[in-house]
């Protein structure tokens, strides 16, 4: 990644320093922070093109992660759908038998609502996260705590959510039911039984059975395959099935389409609920673009199969994301780096859902979407400091910039024009309009970013292709005013 020496966060009037180059691969090196990461937050967003085409795009987040202003900013704009990562589960919610802890979930369903996000509710029944009085119970006395739980937690949230994940990973790699406190003690009857007992405490909600590695055809799917059968077949309520889809890059199954298409068949929904696609470190250019094919091909399979409803990356960025802990030596398993900026795999996923088609760059002769208006008064001279940064592979990159009105007046509507070095050609842009794709051209804003106070910043990124240079663009003047990038 290349960046502008970065900004300080919380002081974006601060103008930056000279333009710093880092590792080409390097992910989490000086990269600028938000508000570039807020890339998209209209528009263009991976939830507004999900939505067009008729699936939702979702996020997991942590009650920590809420603290967290870069991440919050992107997962409020970018993502539809929330997944609370930890707080609805049982040690966190009945961490001793009887008594109910709803606050920390409660803070995240705050948060999807005032961003307009639905929920996903995750997870009733698992054999993790759990706390040890449950696996403590006498067998006889398992079904009893886990229909209360089921009750009282699904009832707390009656109403609010899309789904839930009701029984979470209830096999082996091999098929076999897991040997967990509640298998021991009731059976297979006890996915049936915790999907009754939901239903009766909320009849709207869906409910789902959720597992990982059932993404291609194999022993542990078919197990999902023949269970989710056998229960249709019961009339036990049973509305999705939950395809987690933690995948080793380049380990997308060729088989995820006829999976998803078999269960579809069955009558339930899909959809990929834990997605994230994880590489050795340090992620290399080429490692990156191949995260772009993996994430691109999820989407592309999901937009192709009916009934799959919409797919939940697990986490925001690289660096809030579970798999470096849980998988010591792999990352950068997410669409954005630790910065919050999009890596190459978020343009690839915005043009599987479509971004080319959404975002048509106009032709010359057409104005601008928002033509800067003269101003009423005049007022001093722009004033203007621009940071970026890029990331690249063999044949293409993924940039983002941050334009800070460093004067004392408010910008109302602004274009940016800027001199792309050669061979770099813009092939889909957000959160601005760009005219002409190479050669020095002029970014305008969108109908959400067009006004920028004294201080704040305006940030907008592009998708293009290279032939070898991949510098940052030149010669950036906002409104016709020089700006620095010192
Ligand atoms: C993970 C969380 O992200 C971590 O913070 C936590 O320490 C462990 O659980 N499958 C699931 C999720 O169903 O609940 C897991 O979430 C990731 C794997």
């Amino acid at each position: 990644m290349r960046t502008f020496r970065t900004p300080r966060p919380r002081r974006p009037r601060r103008v930056v320093g000279a333009l710093a180059v880092t590792a080409a691969t390097a992910l989490a090196s000086a990269a600028t922070l938000l508000p570039a990461g807020q890339a998209g937050a209209a528009g263009t967003t991976l939830r507004s093109l999900a939505e067009a085409k008729g699936i939702y795009f979702g996020t997991a987040i942590t009650q920590g992660d809420l603290n967290n202003a870069a991440l919050t900013a992107v997962a409020g704009s970018q993502f539809g759908m929330l997944t609370p990562a930890n707080e609805m589960k049982w040690d966190t919610v009945e961490p001793s038998r009887g008594s109910f802890n709803y606050a920390p979930a409660d803070r995240l369903v705050s948060f999807a609502q005032a961003h307009s996000m639905r929920l996903r509710g995750h997870t009733l029944v698992w054999h993790s996260q759990l706390p040890s009085w449950v696996g403590a119970l006498p067998a006889n006395q398992v079904q009893a705590a886990m229909r209360n739980h089921i009750t009282n937690e699904v009832g707390h949230y009656k109403g609010k959510l899309y789904a839930w994940d009701v029984v979470n990973e209830m096999f082996n790699e091999d098929g076999g039911f897991r040997t967990d406190a509640f298998y021991n003690a009731m059976g297979v009857g006890f996915v049936a039984d915790a999907l009754r007992t939901a239903r009766a405490a909320d009849p709207n909600v869906k409910l789902y059975l959720n597992d990982y590695n059932i993404e291609g055809l194999n022993a542990k799917s078919d197990a999902m395959y023949n269970l989710v059968k056998s229960l249709k077949s019961q009339g036990v309520p049973l509305d999705g099935v939950g395809f987690q889809a933690h995948f080793v890059l380049g380990q997308v199954p060729s088989s995820l389409k006829a999976n998803l298409e078999r269960f579809t068949a069955l009558g339930v929904e899909v959809a990929v609920t834990e997605l994230d696609d994880r590489m050795q470190l340090p992620a290399s250019s080429t490692a990156l673009a191949q995260q772009g094919r993996d994430y691109a091909s999820v989407i592309t399979t999901c937009l192709a199969v009916r009934g799959c409803v919409g797919i939940t990356q697990w986490g925001v960025g690289d660096g809030d994301s579970w798999i470096p802990g849980t998988f010591p030596g792999y990352g950068a398993a997410t669409l954005y780096d630790n910065n919050y900026q999009a890596k190459p795999a978020y343009a690839a996923s915005a043009a599987a859902l479509g971004s080319g088609a959404a975002t048509p760059t106009p032709t010359p002769s057409t104005p601008g979407p928002t033509p800067t208006p003269t101003p009423s008064t005049p007022g001093p001279a722009v004033s203007c400091a621009v940071t970026g940064s890029v990331s690249s592979w063999d044949t293409g990159l993924v940039e983002n910039l941050t334009v800070t009105n460093t004067g004392s007046t408010a910008v109302n509507g602004w274009k940016l024009a800027f001199d792309l070095p050669a061979g770099q050609s813009v092939t889909s842009a957000w959160s601005a309009v760009i005219d002409p794709s190479a050669g020095r051209v002029t970014a305008g804003n969108v109908e959400y970013n067009g006004t920028i106070a004294p201080g704040a910043s305006a940030s907008f990124g592009f998708q293009a292709t290279h032939t070898g240079d991949v510098a940052l663009p030149t010669g950036f003047s906002l409104d016709g005013t020089p700006c620095t990038t010192a």
